[in-house]
């Protein structure tokens, strides 16, 4: 196969980096880069010169068999792929559910690594994962530098400081990661999730699990949490106020597939919040989970700092790659030899990513 890495537009990232095509490359692959693909991330054109041919973007485009791009490519790449060519891209079909527009008329075949189903079998594949994972971890890195104070308890000459404390809503991957990187930083750690099945990973993370009863779960979900009750919500928002006030840094992680995320801090929170305060919200593309959170910006409100960002995994571009690279990889060996064994409409993974053509998936 010839597999063609494109250049992202918009992202500082490469959706392989030249480890990993060296692992295509063995496997009897001809792999093929846009010149400058991986700079951005760290990756310059002469560490991929062993295992890759560097091309321009359109005979990439033109003579690849596979094209590999995080983000999907503009209309008009899309219109120099080849019909019989295979595009493995992310299409935030969840979230946007138009964004499969852009592919009508065309024969080519589209991935959608964002649907690759959140299954042990497809764990080394989930792009999802590995880029919430370093979400949570730089959320709290962001809010440690925004925050003015120490994060361990400190006991020094001139005094003692007590450990700052961090509220996490949501403990899915990212807000995991977040407990556990700001454990690791000394913080005290509390959370809170309506999955109750999340409460003893929470605990053994060494944080404390916040539960308000009375949550709606629905295990035909996929693992995923639905939307709560007025109710619910309402008590929610009081116990996460009652928390929040309370606390020195709020990470906010909480989110619905295909819905907007819950609000859960409200203009009156960041009013009773303490100056000095922190809330990075990553559910920011889908609405936030706090009232004032603006996508890809910090602002101010009464002292509390608030930054909206849903790509902070994006700044952690070497490793970012890294583990996107491997989830390709992955998911191509996977892929590849199902294709082989005519098994492609039969494998619950390949089903689940094909968005393109209509009568594919
Ligand atoms: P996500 O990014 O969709 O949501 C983040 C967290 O917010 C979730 O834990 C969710 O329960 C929580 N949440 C939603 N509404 C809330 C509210 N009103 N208040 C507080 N918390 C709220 O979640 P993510 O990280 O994408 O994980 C989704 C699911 O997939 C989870 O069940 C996770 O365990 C599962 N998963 C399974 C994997 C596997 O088996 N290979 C791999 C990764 C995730």
């Amino acid at each position: 196969m010839v597999i063609g890495i494109l250049a992202e537009a918009e992202l500082p990232i490469v959706s392989m980096v030249p480890d990993t095509a060296a692992r295509l490359t063995k496997a009897g692959h001809r792999i093929l880069i846009e010149q400058g693909a991986g700079s951005a991330a760290g990756f310059p054109d002469h560490l991929y010169a062993e295992v890759a041919e560097l091309k321009t973007r359109a005979e990439l485009l033109a003579e690849s068999d596979i094209l590999l791009s995080v983000q999907v490519p503009t209309s008009t790449d899309l219109a120099q792929i080849r019909p019989e060519a295979t595009l493995i891209t992310n299409t935030e079909i969840f979230a946007y559910p138009d964004s499969l527009n852009v592919f009508e008329g065309y024969a080519f075949r589209v991935l959608s690594m964002d649907e690759i189903p959140r299954t042990s079998l497809a764990q080394s594949m989930d792009v999802l994962s590995s880029m919430a994972s370093l979400s949570g971890y730089r959320a709290v890195l962001e809010a440690s530098t925004l925050f003015t104070r120490y994060f361990p308890m400190m006991i020094t000459a001139a005094g003692s400081i007590k450990p700052a404390k961090v509220l996490v809503l949501g403990a899915g991957v990212a807000g995991l990661q977040a407990i556990a990187t700001a454990k690791r930083l000394g913080a005290q750690v509390e959370a809170f999730d309506v999955r109750s099945a999340v409460k003893e990973e929470v605990q053994s993370l060494g944080a404390r699990f916040v539960e308000v009863p009375g949550a709606k779960e629905d295990g035909g979900a996929g693992g995923y949490a639905v939307e709560q009750s007025a109710d619910y919500l309402a008590r929610q928002k009081e116990e996460v106020q009652r928390r929040a006030v309370q606390s020195d840094i709020v990470i906010a992680t909480a989110q619905i597939r295909g819905k907007r995320a819950p609000l859960l801090i409200t203009e009156e929170t960041i009013q009773a919040m303490r100056p000095g305060s922190v809330v990075v919200d990553l559910a920011a593309s889908t609405g936030g989970n706090c009232a004032f959170t603006q996508d890809g910006k910090c602002i101010e409100v009464n002292g509390v700092h608030i930054l909206g960002n849903s790509r902070l995994a994006y700044s952690m571009r070497q490793d970012a790659s890294l583990l996107y690279g491997n989830n390709v990889y992955h998911f191509l060996t996977h892929y590849l030899k199902q294709a082989e064994q005519n098994a492609l409409m039969h494998d619950e993974i390949c089903r689940a990513v094909c968005v393109h053509p209509k009568s594919e998936s």
